[in-house]
């Protein structure tokens, strides 16, 4: 087999080992994978008031075995080790259902772990059933080549410049991918069950590459590793064997057409440090005491602002987050971006109006 194939900036379609086996050795300098979880989900997940939980049902996850699992596994891993440079890192990110497996297997194969990232999702989804603890995080192992290569790429300083001048620590709080940033279908539901933040990726690419480094993605999904690195500078190569999702991340990576700079990206993880209580809001005048706030759903529910930053809403009251669950049955709701205000009829969340506060009263 040729190992002369390695197009940069492109989206290779179909199955990871195959195509990993066609590129040259040691020619990536950095490579994020996330591979499928092995979930293992036998059936759909219900709430209890009987609507289907927005889960990871996808046949790209299912595996016949845990043996079937792991040799897939191994089997992607070694050539990943092939081709990465001496200087080049990988991360591979995964839940509980397969991340010890992973390390077991890298650890196997000969990297060397140089951290397990925790990342902690802000704003995740409650375990439904009430049976365990809500799974609120991932793990992204870093690893080398091996123990002896010691030449790989840390920018140690420009992630303490990304954090606010502290040593940025192996703990990421970063909420799940929703909003504006969430890709969606013709049908309004999510075009990829497991599209990843595009802030935990900066931090990835940017604490462990240079500018016009090449950076792979095996599983390349909806192609956040892809539009991330093109942002910052990277070169991409993806790899994906779905071509609707092939096509979804093309037209994402084609539509960023500037290049974010340094300061840009400095101050954009700033903002995003900043955090702003509801009630601050209210005691700055920005929201006020008194003021209604309108649901997102046709503008039908409506809540009274309190004078301490709680709603009261026919007879209860409590914070935007209470308040929003309250309303939609659910156990939890950012509040932040369910509630609107009405001005001169137009709706605007109250996301955005806090974002805007934060922008004007911190000069970003
Ligand atoms: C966990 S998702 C990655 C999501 C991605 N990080 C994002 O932000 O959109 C895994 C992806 O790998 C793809 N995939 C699974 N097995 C594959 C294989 N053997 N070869 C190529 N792609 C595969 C799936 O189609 C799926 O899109």
């Amino acid at each position: 087999m040729s190992r002369d194939n390695l197009n940069i900036n492109k989206i290779y379609e179909g199955d990871s080992i195959s195509i990993l086996k066609t590129f040259p050795d040691k020619s990536i300098d950095l490579i994020f994978a996330d591979p499928p979880y092995n979930l293992q989900l036998k059936n759909e997940l219900y709430r209890p008031n009987n609507t289907k939980v927005d889960g990871v049902y996808d046949s790209w996850d299912k595996f016949a075995s845990f043996k079937d699992y792991d040799d897939f596994c191994i089997s992607w891993l070694k050539e990943c080790r092939r081709i990465l440079k001496d200087s080049g890192t990988i991360w591979v990110i995964g839940s509980y259902h397969n991340i010890f497996r992973i390390g077991n297997i890298m650890l196997d194969l000969g990297f060397w772990i140089l951290n397990d990232v925790i990342w902690h999702k802000t704003n995740p989804m409650p375990n439904f059933l009430g049976t365990r603890f809500t799974n609120a995080t991932e793990t992204l192992l870093w690893c080398s080549k091996g123990e002896s290569y010691k030449k790989y790429k840390f920018n140690h300083k420009l992630m303490k410049r990304y954090n606010g001048g502290k040593q940025m620590t192996s703990v990421w709080n970063i909420g799940l991918c929703i909003g504006n940033e969430r890709i969606k279908g013709a049908d309004g539901k999510k075009a990829h069950s497991t599209q990843k933040p595009e802030e935990l990726l900066k931090r990835v690419i940017l604490s462990s590459t240079e500018i016009n480094d090449i950076v792979l993605d095996p599983f390349f999904g909806t192609g956040t590793t892809g539009a991330v690195a093109k942002k910052l500078g990277r070169s991409f190569v993806g790899i994906e064997r779905d071509a609707n999702y092939i096509q979804i991340a093309q037209k994402r990576i084609d539509g960023i057409l500037n290049l974010l700079p340094e300061t840009e990206w400095i101050e954009e993880s700033k903002e995003k440090q900043i955090k702003i209580p509801f009630a601050n809001l209210v005691k700055e005048n920005i929201i006020k005491s008194g003021e209604v706030l309108y649901t997102r759903k046709r503008y039908d529910k409506k809540a009274e602002v309190l004078e301490n930053g709680f709603l009261k809403c026919e007879n209860n009251i409590g914070s935007i987050h209470r308040i929003g669950a309250l309303i939609q049955q659910t156990r939890s709701c950012n509040g932040w971006k369910f509630w609107y205000i009405l001005k001169d009829r137009k709706p605007y969340l109250i996301d955005d109006i806090r974002e805007h506060y934060i922008r004007s009263r911190y000069g970003l």
